[in-house]
């Protein structure tokens, strides 16, 4: 392959032991890479660990809770130490607190999602930079939600905030890391079809291409932004929304 070949580079993708991070770690490792499967539910990163390399690809199960910044220092040394690089970093772990209206917000459910959906990709980011700028290119994808660009409706406004946070926040890593070659880009999940939003029976309907997207649809553009398709965007915000937002 000429471009998109992730040979010999190692892929870190938080909250991927299921959902959109599992699906992009499996892209990602289809391409060559090293699939670092990190996820706060170790049994499911290591049984996920397990399929892919039962189907020849290459990947290594941590556990990582990205809303504590020690975790995040112990595993991303833990990863550099086992595989002696780390050249990718995608951003996925997430929660999502069903729809709380602004009246009862409370400052606990304030806090909790901001330190897994906010701070939790700034210090994976800050933490794995040291290991990253050891060379050139690579790449830091941040899932936002289109949440963080429309108000959030079926979220809470704690979700739309730190959502809002990373589309805003990878903007400022992809100005810093462009000393380094690295590129910083934003992917705006829309409707997706994940355990995460199961319950919620969201309606095709309102979707102008008439489905709700899935985990792959959004793994593909992880793809994208994470090879050499992407060399010259940072910055970037790219929507997967069915056309559901159109800016
Ligand atoms: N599903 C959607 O419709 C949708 C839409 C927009 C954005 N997103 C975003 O996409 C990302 C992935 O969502 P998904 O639908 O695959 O969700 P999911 O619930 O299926 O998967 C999330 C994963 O993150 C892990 N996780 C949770 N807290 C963690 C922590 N503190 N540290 C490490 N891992 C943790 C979970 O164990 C789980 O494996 C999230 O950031 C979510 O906000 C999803």
């Amino acid at each position: 392959m000429r471009y998109g070949n992730l040979d010999g580079k190692v892929a870190i993708v938080t909250g991927s032991a299921r959902g959109i991070g599992k699906a992009s770690a499996q892209l990602l490792a289809e391409a060559g890479a090293t699939a670092i499967i990190t996820d706060i539910n170790i049994e499911g990163a290591r049984t996920a660990a397990r399929e892919f390399a039962s189907a020849g690809l290459k990947a290594g199960a941590f556990h990582l809770d990205v809303s504590s910044e020690a975790s995040v220092k112990e595993t991303l040394a833990e990863v550099y130490e086992t595989y002696k690089s780390i050249d990718i970093l995608v951003n996925n772990a997430g929660i999502l607190d069903p729809a709380v209206s602004i009246p009862e917000m409370t400052q606990e459910k304030w806090d909790r999602m901001l330190a897994v959906n906010l701070r939790g990709m700034q210090f994976c980011s800050q933490h794995a930079l040291p290991y990253m700028t050891k060379k050139p290119g690579g790449k830091i994808v941040n899932i936002a939600s289109q949440a963080g660009q429309l108000g959030g409706f079926l979220a809470g406004v704690h979700y739309t905030a730190a959502k809002g946070g990373i589309i805003a926040v990878s903007k400022a890593y992809a100005r810093y890391c462009a000393q380094f070659q690295i590129n910083v880009n934003c992917i705006c999940p829309g409707f997706m079809l994940t355990d995460m939003t199961r319950d919620r029976n969201d309606d095709p309907q309102i979707v102008p291409l008439k489905r709700l997207g899935t985990a792959l649809d959004v793994a593909k553009a992880v793809y994208f932004l994470a090879t050499d398709f992407s060399d010259y965007i940072t910055g970037a915000t790219i929507d997967i929304n069915g056309g559901f937002y159109l800016r």
